[in-house]
């Protein structure tokens, strides 16, 4: 770890989830449904990493922008509650708070999202102040956040002129239109973490082995998440897969890929090796699988480390 205020500064959106539940139909033009049950929470991948990893242990502060509005509101005190620093989050008066409405079936799930005062975070909000206060800066979702878009290489490399270490999940890209210069950003990225489908789609390959070889020398460490198949890290041309710590009483898979990128910085701001981060990232996405949502199954590190020892046969080092 490090003598910073932080160890680690997330950059990304914020929004709310407004969860239906219980619908007793599919949605149709023209008429009115009820919903038996609704929960309205803390939603964003950002949001769930930052939370799992303060959950865990480490110190973290938030980066983003929200609206001058009682959902902005709630997403600071739910950031608070888990004991991640909100002081730089940006109130934008222009725009609302990012909302997502989710309209939750038995097998599927039905979204539509405002993404408000996330659209304006740019590079001007992320300040050297604030960068200088954490020794590590994750971003995450960045199809999400078209006025940082073009500047994301500029943040990285000014993070790294910091002597920070630096991690990136892109995430999915609504529009499908997958640009992303990403050579002006992997350089200064030490750990990049797409899913399969991901990287496949920014590299416009047809497996994940292919995408892995054309960024072959244009970027650091790279890790592909890979749902209940588990993980591939790959640097220095190697590839180290590893297996996941299979659930297969799965509640369900929301955030698993923000869990295990929880897992894999936590380890990696303490200077763990690269394969035991990994280890401890599929750890975490396991763990996510075992309660609904994305943060439900995290709670502190003894808790955490329990359930892993019981249900995954976890060996803690
Ligand atoms: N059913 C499962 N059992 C155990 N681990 C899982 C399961 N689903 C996901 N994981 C773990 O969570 C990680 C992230 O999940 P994944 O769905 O690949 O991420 P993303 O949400 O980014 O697509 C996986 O690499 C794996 O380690
Ligand atoms: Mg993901």
């Amino acid at each position: 770890m490090n003598n910073k205020k932080f160890d680690v500064l997330v950059v990304g959106e914020l929004n709310v989830d407004l969860i239906l539940n219980k619908i007793e139909s599919f949605p149709e033009i023209g008429k009115e449904k009820l919903a038996k049950d609704m929960t309205l929470t803390l939603g964003s991948s950002s949001a769930i990493f930052a939370s799992n990893l303060s959950s865990l242990g480490a110190k973290v502060a938030f980066l983003g922008r929200i609206g001058n509005d009682n959902f902005g509101e709630l997403v600071t005190g739910s950031l608070r509650e888990k004991g991640v620093d909100v002081s730089c989050i940006v109130k934008d008066s222009h725009s609302n708070t990012g909302a997502t409405i989710v309209l939750n079936y038995e097998n599927d799930r039905a979204m539509v999202t405002y993404p408000g005062a996330m659209n304006n975070l740019n590079i001007n909000d992320i300040t050297k102040d604030a960068l200088s206060q954490a020794g590590h800066l994750h971003f995450s979702s960045y199809y999400l956040q078209p006025g940082i878009r073009n500047d994301v290489g500029k943040m990285f490399k000014l993070a790294k002129e910091l002597n920070m270490t630096t991690s990136f999940d892109m995430q999915w890209d609504p529009e499908e239109k997958w640009e992303l210069n990403y050579d002006e950003v992997l350089p200064y990225v030490d750990i990049f973490l797409p899913n399969e489908q991901e990287i496949q789609n920014l590299t416009k390959e047809n497996s994940v082995e292919e995408a892995l070889k054309k960024l072959s020398g244009r970027s650091n460490n790279i890790v592909v998440k890979m749902g209940n198949k588990g993980s591939l890290l790959y640097n220095e041309r190697k590839t180290n897969y590893k297996k996941p710590f299979l659930n297969t009483e799965v509640v369900d898979a929301i955030g698993a890929g923000d869990s295990f990128n929880s897992g894999f910085v936590f380890k990696f701001i303490t200077g763990a090796d690269l394969i035991e981060c990994q280890e401890f990232g599929n750890l975490m996405g396991a763990i996510n699988t075992t309660a609904a949502g994305g943060t439900a199954a995290f709670t502190n590190y003894p808790e955490i480390i329990k359930t892993a020892k019981e249900k995954f046969g976890y060996k803690a080092k």
